[in-house]
């Protein structure tokens, strides 16, 4: 690793240091709960117990002493009842229907979190039980059945269209078919979900804590507070990581204590405990696919069919763009000239589901790298062959009909990916069920890509902006601010932010600084979502670094340098014939001179993108990013305890801005995707979540962790500078069904559900020989 750069220039490409190490290693960074607040109060939800139901009123129990803390009810609500999301169907406050156990009733704030609980054990909805639709294994079968009189209630549908399905399948020498299942995945980052509330002087609030997206909450609580969106002012304190789970619940969250300090007028603070993160917050979408695929004996793929269920929950919350982005990558990859995907989130009464690293493309891609080793084997071709074949590639079209013209790291990553993990040698070592060996040997492969950025022409849409301020540091020294919208949450954005600006303006990395957003403060660059920011919101702040670099250049020229041309070139200002000034120096004329300076853009798409919403034709990216990952796994005969023993990752996530960091992204998200694959296991009982612990929900530790071989091909994204593409998602896309490729290999059974515990091993070994 290096450390701080000597001489300024070229951060971009270098592991940096990252600059919230220090803080967070010596414990000084200040989490939500570390914040000394005086008057504070806590708050505490009060739940429904019944997952679908009329609410006819709350009972509060008399003997209870309520003038010692405060309650809020639906009718205490200023305005509207509802949170301002895409789809506006689910209140802040349960108010006449609930649709999942643990959905809030009332909320209830007291000076210790104790008074709280035990007045919200005082506080009894009364609920008249309606028929509840609780698993996504009954959602299938209702879909399946199409009863009119069992109806779904749809909370989106999304489908695509290329060429014509069923000539493509008329053309086909086989067809095949196969359904496929994942479940819920918990985000389970080390920090629960909590935020504080502060009322302020103006009637306003401060509202900070641990959060993804700083600029959604004031918009989706307006409505609901019935104040100015300027008055809702949004500070993100240190996140304990976060994977896309704290994406939408902050802004529920934030509307409790909201609402909690606005009627108390102390401010409030929530802060969940373990059981209640995993029991009351979203996790991945369980799914269900159905894919049809039309065969030539050569290997052409005539036609792909997949129906894609997501179960959505409760209520709608980001379950319309979760199955935007999963319809978009259940056929991308493979040459087709047919392909119909029809994509629908139906609601049941359980906690709504929402985003997790992936955010719908790791559904997809488990049935479709299924379907890829399955049709390899039918046309009589290795995994291998096949693939390389049949995937897509620059100047090929995707099902959405863009022509892939750019920064296209396919088949490289695939290539590179089979070189570096020898593959083709490994793959004739595979046991297939051999009775005689103790141990069985698989390996497996899957390949994938994963676009960047908001789908469609949404960052167009959009515009996200950043800004660089040039101002006198703390210690009086000038420094330059990036201020965007995008946070820190582990993953290292705000040292990449860094890098990005001090190359754009050739400052030294020391003197740039970006620190944790606060609406009042900083533009709004977007959420930190999407596998966009490094991309999307990187580019904006090299324009603004470019720019005010120009700035200070003219400046420098006229009152430095005397009226010669000067150019800030590594740190430092030169002019022909003149020596060299630091950029400190410059930058401190510059301030007693003129003040703080400061410099805003906008991202927009290139223009020759389209896109057509409805019908989901056109460019449905700005760029890909790419991946292949090889799992090896073994398997013992006697215990059918499954271990992955390594994972060879090739990724194309086009120019590498921090490659420390970045392996760490990826080395974190596989394991994130092992545990997807082989161990994570959370169902539905009576209408809960039947894991609500570390103890029952089991994820992978180090000892887990399979060795890792993880390398980049970088095919730099020209549009964005510095040329990256998003890193975020991809590594939870394509290590499952790699995974599953894998255990096909050791063991001969196919199995299209995940996780793949040792007990369907244990219980398909039952069974005895054959199947696939
Ligand atoms: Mo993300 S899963 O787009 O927060």
């Amino acid at each position: 690793m290096e450390t701080t750069a000597q001489q300024a220039g070229g951060y971009v490409g270098r592991s940096i240091l990252r600059s919230d190490a220090d803080a967070k290693l010596r414990g000084r960074a200040q989490y939500v709960d570390d914040l000394k607040i005086p008057g504070l109060w806590h708050g505490f939800v009060v739940r429904s117990p019944v997952a679908h139901g009329k609410l006819r009123g709350l009972r509060q129990d008399p003997a209870f002493d309520w003038s010692r803390v405060t309650v809020v009810t639906a009718a205490d609500i200023p305005g509207e009842n509802l949170v301002d999301m895409f789809v506006k169907d689910m209140p802040y406050i349960a108010h006449d229907e609930v649709q999942y156990i643990g959905e809030p009733v009332a909320l209830v704030a007291a000076p210790t979190l104790q008074l709280a609980q035990a007045a919200a054990a005082c506080i009894h909805p009364d609920i008249d039980p309606l028929p509840a639709l609780l698993t996504t294994a009954e959602m299938v079968a209702r879909y399946k059945a199409a009863d009119p009189a069992q109806p779904l209630h749809k909370l989106a549908g999304q489908s695509i269209r290329k060429g014509d399905l069923a000539a493509g399948l008329a053309a086909a020498d086989h067809v095949i078919e196969r359904e496929f299942w994942t479940g819920y995945q918990e985000q389970l980052y080390l920090e629960p979900q909590g935020l504080v509330a502060h009322p302020q002087a103006d009637g306003g609030l401060l509202i900070e804590g641990s959060l993804q997206c700083p600029y959604f909450v004031a918009p989706e609580l307006v409505s609901t507070l019935k104040l100015p969106v300027e008055k809702i002012r949004v500070r993100q304190s240190a996140v304990g990581g976060a994977f896309g789970g704290k994406e939408d619940y902050p802004t529920f969250l934030a509307g409790y204590v909201a609402l909690l300090a606005l009627k108390s007028r102390h401010p409030v603070k929530i802060v969940y405990d373990r059981h209640e993160d995993i029991l009351y917050t979203p996790k991945r979408h369980p799914s269900w696919t159905r894919f049809r695929v039309g065969l030539k004996k050569d290997g052409t793929i005539t036609a792909i069919q997949v129906e894609y269920l997501l179960d959505g929950g409760g209520y709608a919350t980001l379950s319309p763009i979760v199955l935007n982005r999963g319809v978009l990558h259940c056929a991308n990859g493979y040459r087709c000239a047919n392909v119909l995907v029809e994509g629908f989130a139906f609601r049941t009464h359980t906690v709504p589901s929402g985003a997790f690293r992936g955010f719908g493309a790791p559904q997809a891609i488990w049935g479709l790298e299924s379907m890829i080793d399955l049709a390899a084997e039918w046309c009589g071709q290795t995994p291998e062959q096949y693939r390389l074949q049949q995937c897509i590639r620059l100047g090929d079209t995707t099902p959405t009909g863009q022509l892939l013209k750019d920064s296209v790291g396919s088949p490289a990553v695939l290539e590179q990916a089979l070189a570096h993990s020898a593959y083709a040698e490994k793959f004739r070592r595979c046991s297939h069920g051999d009775p005689a060996a103790r141990t069985w040997y698989g390996i497996g492969l899957a390949f994938f890509p994963h676009g960047s950025g908001f789908t469609g022409n949404g960052e167009g849409l959009f515009r996200g902006r950043g800004a660089l301020e040039l101002v006198r540091g703390p210690a009086g020294a000038p420094q330059v601010v990036v201020r965007v919208s995008s946070t820190e949450m582990g993953q290292g954005a705000h040292t990449v932010m860094e890098q990005i600006a001090a190359d754009a303006l050739s400052a030294p990395i020391a003197a740039v600084t970006c620190p944790f957003p606060d609406t009042s403060l900083v533009p709004n660059s977007g959420p930190t979502v999407a596998s966009r920011t490094t991309m999307v919101v990187g580019h904006v702040v090299h324009l603004c670094g470019a720019d005010m670099k120009g700035k200070l250049e003219e400046f420098a020229g006229t009152h430095i340098f005397g009226g010669r041309a000067a150019r800030l070139e590594r740190g430092e200002f030169r002019a022909a014939g003149e020596p060299p000034r630091a950029f400190a120096e410059v930058a401190a004329a510059w301030l007693d001179r003129r003040g703080p300076l400061r410099v805003e853009h906008a991202f927009d798409l290139p223009p020759n993108l389209k896109w057509n919403q409805q019908t989901f034709e056109g460019d449905s990216y700005p760029a890909y990013s790419w991946g292949c990952n090889v799992a090896e796994v073994e398997i013992d005969t006697l215990t059918m305890q499954l271990r992955v023993t390594r994972v060879t990752g090739v990724f194309d996530i086009g120019r590498v801005v921090n490659p420390l960091m970045a392996v760490g992204q990826l080395q974190g998200g596989l394991l994130q995707a092992v545990g997807y694959a082989v161990m994570e296991k959370i169902g539905i009982k009576d209408g809960r979540y039947d894991a609500s612990r570390l103890q029952t929900y089991i994820i992978p530790t180090i000892l887990d962790a399979p060795d890792f071989d993880i390398h980049f091909v970088e095919y730099p994204y020209d549009y964005a500078a510095p040329g990256a593409k998003g890193v975020g998602e991809i590594p939870l896309d394509g290590l499952a069904p790699a995974i599953g490729n894998a255990v096909y290999q050791a063991t001969g059974w196919r199995f299209n559900e995940i996780p793949i515990t040792p007990e369907m091993l244990l219980a398909r070994l039952r069974q005895g020989p054959g199947g696939r």
